[in-house]
């Protein structure tokens, strides 16, 4: 396995629409063991392969809790078929916006179809911190970021911040 160097915001690669897997092969497996131990090194709970410069519909994710055994989950192809119309609020931060966390309404329940490790398809009805962590890494298969939720003013002000400590890493 090997840790990626993950694109950080403002970048025009995690703006790009991801393209959907063909097949679940032995190449694709490589990429998802890669991405969950960039995410796991990052540390993170959740990553799009966008975000790592591969523009194809894959998502890594963890949820467990800290005294918790690890829980890999993967994602191909995710779809979400239907969303409740009750929304929930979360704080989101997102590997590729650092040290930046801002609340997100997004549908609290949804139903999603995807493609596992094995290639198999798979349906399931989600919600809370699962269904708040695959719509937004599902938004970076859409070159959508979570601060793209948020007002304009509120946005370009997190873009400056990041442009800034950027020029502090560059000068440092
Ligand atoms: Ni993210």
């Amino acid at each position: 396995m090997a840790i990626l160097p993950i694109i950080t915001a403002p970048d025009p690669r995690l703006k790009v629409t991801s393209e959907p897997v063909d097949q679940v092969d032995d190449g694709l497996r490589k990429l998802m063991d890669d991405m969950l131990e960039t995410m796991y090194d990052a540390p993170g709970i959740g990553l799009a392969a966008v975000q790592v410069g591969v523009p194809k519909r894959v998502i890594v994710m963890d949820l467990a809790k800290e005294d918790e055994p690890p829980a890999p989950r993967f994602f191909v192809n995710p779809e979400i078929s239907q969303h409740s119309e009750e929304l929930a609020t979360y704080e989101e931060g997102c590997l590729s916006v650092p040290d930046m966390y801002e609340e997100v309404e997004r549908p609290a329940r949804a139903h999603v179809t995807y493609l596992d490790y094995d290639g198999n398809p798979q349906s399931e009805d989600i919600e809370g911190m699962l269904a708040t962590c695959l719509q937004h890494e599902m938004d970076h298969l859409n070159g959508v970021l979570f601060i793209d939720h948020l007002s304009k003013l509120k946005r370009d002000m997190i873009i400056r911040k990041l442009l800034k400590l950027r020029r502090q890493k560059e000068t440092a």
